[in-house]
């Protein structure tokens, strides 16, 4: 099938190359020239594993090809897959604006009959809007589906090759039997429902998700008066499989550009109807409040944190990527800082990202974990990484001033810690 993909930020690029290896014929559309051009000379803006290796072998191959001219894309194509960005406004509500934007080209770009999907998230009633954009600049006949993305960044091209399931929501039978077609070959559990549906499924499915996580971090809160294990207890309550396992890991709280975001989006959607959506407003303060817990528990074993070194070990909001898009890192070194701490950070990819954002210059951004643990009073642990899973902690009881740890995603064991010298805080457990 021709295909194509307009937006090339996460969702869209990583769409677009996996359809491309699944054989399709995809033209990536971007306004940035910037990006296109890098993506034409084989670079790739984001870091994600995988991308790079399947962007040369389908651009080689003549499958898939970056242009910043969408008239032609559109033209050529029979799917347009719109994924540009829907970042909040400053109350919370999804931003459309790029997604009029890249409406209005299509519907001035339409010459035959074609599916139009909208795959960012976007809030109910949306896709209908777009519909009208369209058909308001065009006369050409198309149909239109909601075709929500559930990757997740750092394992992007895995989750989009084998999703759990692919949702479409559409009105049109001729939408649904080429959009189907298009899928097949990723999965058999392919559901067609309404277009609102669908919509809705993508802001429920991530609400429900930071649910589950701001429910094991206040469970983790109670763990650690109580005197229970948190990592036992989401273990026992995810072999229910009414519970499930996944999304039960305690630590910091979560970041990125879909929870935060996703999480506002439906707060603001309900509110416009008058409905006060109580619980996702808690879920969204508890994450909020969860960060503090590193500050908490330093404050606990440093007394004042003024004129110590503080070691941060991970900027990014999760491992494998170099996005640091509300990552709970900021809001952390941002309240050491006031409090007069030195901060020494590492990270594997994301200090630069994480440096241009960061309004402050007092961070000191080192080359490596060791570095940034040098002769500190205490070392806390913001991102699981493997490289810190890695490192010994002989080692880093060597580098450390002061054999403080805190642990803020529970990457050790109770017992790893039992016969060494550290004194060390993790999230949930007994102290
Ligand atoms: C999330 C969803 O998982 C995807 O299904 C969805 O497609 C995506 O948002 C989106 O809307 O585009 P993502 O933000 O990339 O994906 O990453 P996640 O793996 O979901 O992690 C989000 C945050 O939750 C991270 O900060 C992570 O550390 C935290 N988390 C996750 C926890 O604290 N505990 C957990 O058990 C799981």
């Amino acid at each position: 099938m021709k295909l194509a993909v307009i937006g090339t930020g996460y969702v869209g690029l990583v769409s677009g190359v996996c359809f491309s290896e699944l054989g399709n014929e995809v033209i990536c559309v971007d306004n940035a020239a910037s990006k296109i051009e890098l993506l034409n000379n084989g670079e790739v803006p984001i870091h994600e594993p995988g991308l790079k290796e399947l962007i040369a072998s389908n651009t080689a191959a003549g499958r898939l090809s970056f242009t910043t001219d969408l008239a032609a894309a559109v033209s050529s194509s029979e799917i347009i897959i719109i994924a540009v960005g829907t970042p909040s406004l400053p109350d919370g509500k999804a931003n459309l604006a790029y997604i009029e934007q890249a409406a209005e080209e299509i519907g001035r770009a339409i010459d035959d009959y074609k599916v139009v999907v909208v795959k960012s998230t976007v809030p109910v009633g949306t896709n209908e809007k777009v519909a009208d954009i369209i058909r308001n600049h065009s006369v050409a006949s198309f149909d239109f589906a909601s075709v929500p993305e559930f990757l997740r960044e750092g394992t992007a091209v895995r989750d989009t090759l084998n999703p759990d399931r692919i949702i479409i929501g559409t009105a049109s039978d001729r939408a649904a039997e080429l959009l189907t077609e298009l899928h097949r070959p990723l999965t058999d559990q392919i559901t067609i429902t309404d277009v609102r549906s669908s919509e809705m499924i993508k802001y429920a499915s991530n609400a429900f998700l930071a649910t589950k996580i701001s429910f094991i971090n206040e469970i983790a809160n109670i763990c650690e008066k109580v005197g229970a294990d948190v990592e036992e207890v989401a273990k026992g309550m995810g072999m229910d499989r009414r519970i499930g396992s996944s999304f039960l890991k305690a630590g910091i709280g979560y970041g990125g550009s879909c929870f935060p975001k996703d999480t506002q989006a439906l707060i603001q959607i309900a509110g416009q109807m008058d409905y006060d959506f109580k619980l996702l407003k808690s879920v969204v303060e508890v994450n909020r409040d969860q960060r503090f817990n590193v500050i908490r528990k330093l404050d606990d074993l440093l007394g004042d944190v003024a004129g110590r070194t503080i070691g941060i070990w991970g900027l990014a909001f999760k491992p494998e990527t170099d996005d640091v898009r509300d990552a709970p890192a900021f809001e952390i070194i941002e309240a050491l800082l006031e409090r007069g701490a030195q901060i020494k950070a590492y990270d594997p990819i994301a200090s630069n990202n994480f440096e241009k954002i960061f309004k402050r210059s007092e961070v000191q951004y080192c080359e490596s974990a060791q570095e940034a643990a040098q002769d500190a009073d205490a070392l806390c642990i913001l991102t699981e990484w493997k490289e810190f899973i890695d490192i010994p902690l002989t080692d880093i009881q060597k580098w450390l001033k002061t054999p403080n740890l805190i642990d803020g995603r529970n990457i050790y064991k109770e017992e790893d810690l039992e016969a060494t010298p550290f004194a060390y805080y993790s999230i949930g457990r007994p102290k």
